[in-house]
This record gives structure tokens, sequence and C-alpha cells, in this order.
């Protein structure tokens, strides 16, 4: 039985994923980006995706603000649409990383209980959680859409980390935090990203 349906079966394809990760010459993974609004999640996220591709490997971005335009239109910021929005890219993010790609998801994901649901899709595929870990104050201050001035203003409700949670993970694999209160360039981020993919093959 899956959900309410009792006369659903799975069917097996003979080309799987070690099929295709070998075509690939590569393995398929989830690197999974959160943090706050402007903490630079898209940024690392297309920094990532460079880096992988000129070194041949195959990724793909899942961006939280871009899929909203599309699979995700119909979903608000309410926790139980944040909730819904996390569950369905965590299913895209484990078909891509099925697929044999290096799936990067760029969501804030402020609940950890659904980032965790994600990590616990993929048991037997590797799943990489980096945390964009950058003061409330230099997002704000960054501001690249306006939209913290507008929650501030009470022009938007339920913002993260104006007044709506957001939950930093305890275990992520890595964590991407300012050095002596600056900025790493994101070239430097995304290269300790690639560096820890290359490490775990
Ligand atoms: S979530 O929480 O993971 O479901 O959000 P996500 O899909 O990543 O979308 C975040 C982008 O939506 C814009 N936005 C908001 N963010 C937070 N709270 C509220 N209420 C909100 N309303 C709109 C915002 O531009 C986020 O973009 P990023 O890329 O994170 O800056």
């Amino acid at each position: 039985t899956v959900g309410n349906n009792t006369n659903i079966f799975w069917h097996e394809c003979p080309v799987g994923r070690p099929e295709r990760q070998k075509l690939l010459n590569q393995k398929g993974c989830v690197v999974w980006i959160t943090g706050l609004s402007g903490s630079g999640k898209s940024t690392l996220a297309c920094s990532v995706s460079r880096d992988l591709h000129s070194r041949g490997k195959l990724s793909y971005v899942l961006d939280g603000d871009n899929l909203r335009h599309g699979l995700n239109k119909d979903l608000g910021f309410k926790v139980e649409d944040r909730t819904e929005n996390i569950r369905r890219v965590g299913e895209v993010a484990k078909l891509f990383a099925d697929a044999g790609l290096i799936c990067i998801a760029s969501l804030i994901s402020p609940y950890r209980k659904d980032r965790d649901a994600c990590r616990a899709l993929l048991p037997d595929l590797s799943f990489i959680e980096v945390y964009m870990n950058m003061p409330l104050e230099l997002c704000e201050e960054r501001d690249a859409k306006g939209l913290y001035k507008l929650a501030r203003a009470g022009k938007i409700k339920g913002f993260t980390g104006i007044d709506d949670p957001y939950e930093p993970p305890l275990n992520c694999e890595i964590e991407l935090s300012q050095q002596d209160g600056v900025c790493p360039p994101p070239g430097a981020m995304a290269g300790k990203v690639v560096t820890y993919l290359e490490e775990k093959g």
C-alpha cells in the first residue's frame, strides 16, 4: 500500500543507477544547501555547479525560488506549504541523484525535521547538508530583493528570521560561515564543497 492506494506496484528497469553511474563516470548524490534568505545559497549552488562542470561532472541545481515559478507555484510560506515544498524537492532531488547526477538543492528549508526527512529519503545515496551560517544582520544588510525591508515594515508576514523560525542543522556535513567577521568569497566556499565531494568519491 502506498498512501491511500493499494493497487500500485513498483516496476524495476534493467538499466539502473549502477549502469547510469558507470556511463557518467560519477556517483549520484544530493548536496542540500540550507540557510536564511540572502545568505548566499543560490550563489554557492551555481558556483559549485560551475566547478563540477569544469571538472567534467554532471550536476543540476534545484533552487527554491526558481522551483516556486513552476513545480511549486501552488505553495506559499505557511508551515505546511514549506514542508510540502521541501518534501517535493527532496523527492525530485532523489530522482536526479538516482539518475546519477550531483543534485544541488538550495532552499531556506527552515525546519530541521523537513531536512531530516529528505536525508531519510536517500538511505543508499549520499546526502550532504551544507549550512550557510551567515548572520541575520548580514543577510538583512544585503537585502538583494528588498524583502527584509518589506518584512520589517510588516508588509510580508512570516518572513524567515524576522517573524518566522529558522532551525540551524545540528549535524551537517559542511558549515560555511564568516571568518574574522568577513564572508569568504563564493569561489572559496564552493571549493570547500567540491573538495569534500572529491574526498568522498
Ligand atoms: S522554503 O522556506 O525553503 O520553503 O523557501 P524557499 O522555497 O527556499 O523560497 C525562499 C525564497 O522565497 C522568497 N520569500 C520568502 N522567504 C522566506 N520567507 C518568506 N515569507 C518569503 N516570501 C518570499 C525569498 O526571496 C527566498 O529567496 P532566497 O533565495 O532564500 O533569498
